[in-house]
């Protein structure tokens, strides 16, 4: 792996190996979502917990100091909406774009499974042809359509390969509760962990990240459990403790509670 792949990679993923990506691009696809509407007021008290923040170019430019000290993973796919096909996406932002933009890394989805298996699919080798030659990382957000018994880990495991295959250097996918451990195993690039919809309490979150560290994971790129929650920054800072503190779900939960009281 040549220098520059290597230092962008090691912006992202920490010293300790684990990496908390903190994603804000859910306005591409879904407007002004919930929590969402003004990214430089989410981001404002959560950013410094957050080993990355994952962006559009629009977020980035107007919303995002630029003396921020984080690496930017720049969400490069887009052109549809929730009113749309979700994964009829095309490629949005040229990589000239991402480098005057100075990010770190670009993410785009893949959705296996969906009419738009090949499309993306060829995006994403496209891409990863482009952002090889100036030592860019590309993380793949792997999707495997709208039904969540596709959730399983043969499924998670097939979109996740696939991607590892055409060549993205990390591969964010959802977790599942039976055999994840297959999905990370079957992956010959790191694991992150996306959220998905916002759970009944915080107490889940802290489970399925914990859980999916255990099982191999490098960490997450969780928006919605952390900035759609009550205490986002006590969620952040639980998360973050399991993932580079070695804590397990209740001590991360017990420091969710004490942030909440103002004793830590
Ligand atoms: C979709 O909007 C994005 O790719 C998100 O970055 C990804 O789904 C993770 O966000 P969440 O944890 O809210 O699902």
């Amino acid at each position: 792996m040549e220098w520059g792949m290597k230092n962008r990679l090691s912006q992202l993923i920490q010293k300790d190996g684990k990496a908390l990506f903190l994603p804000v691009d859910h306005g591409y696809f879904q407007g002004p979502t919930h929590c969402l509407e003004k990214p430089e007021e989410t981001i404002k008290p959560l950013w410094q917990y957050a080993d990355a923040l994952m962006l559009t170019r629009g977020v980035l430019r107007n919303c995002i100091d630029p003396a921020i000290p984080k690496p930017i993973i720049m969400r490069v796919s887009g052109a549809v909406s929730v009113v749309g096909d979700l994964a009829n996406e095309s490629i949005v932002t040229s990589v000239r774009e991402v480098i005057r933009l100075n990010a770190s890394a670009v993410s785009m989805s893949v959705f296996v499974g969906t009419n738009g298996e090949n499309k993306s699919l060829t995006n994403l080798s496209k891409l990863v042809d482009e952002c090889e030659d100036y030592g860019i990382p590309v993380m793949a957000v792997t999707s495997v359509g709208r039904e969540l018994e596709k959730r399983e880990a043969r499924y998670l495991a097939l979109v996740a390969r696939i991607s590892a295959e055409i060549g993205a250097r990390v591969v964010k996918t959802y977790y599942c509760k039976d055999n994840f451990e297959k999905v990370v195993d079957g992956c010959p690039v790191p694991i992150v962990i996306a959220g998905g919809p916002k759970t009944e309490t915080q107490r889940e979150v802290f489970d399925f990240v914990y859980d999916g560290i255990q099982k191999g994971a490098i960490g997450v790129n969780l928006g919605r459990n952390i900035w759609q929650t009550q205490h986002p920054v006590a969620a952040i800072r639980g998360i973050r403790a399991i993932i580079h503190e070695g804590y397990d779900a209740k001590e991360a939960n017990d420091l969710y509670e004490q942030v909440i009281a103002g004793k830590a």
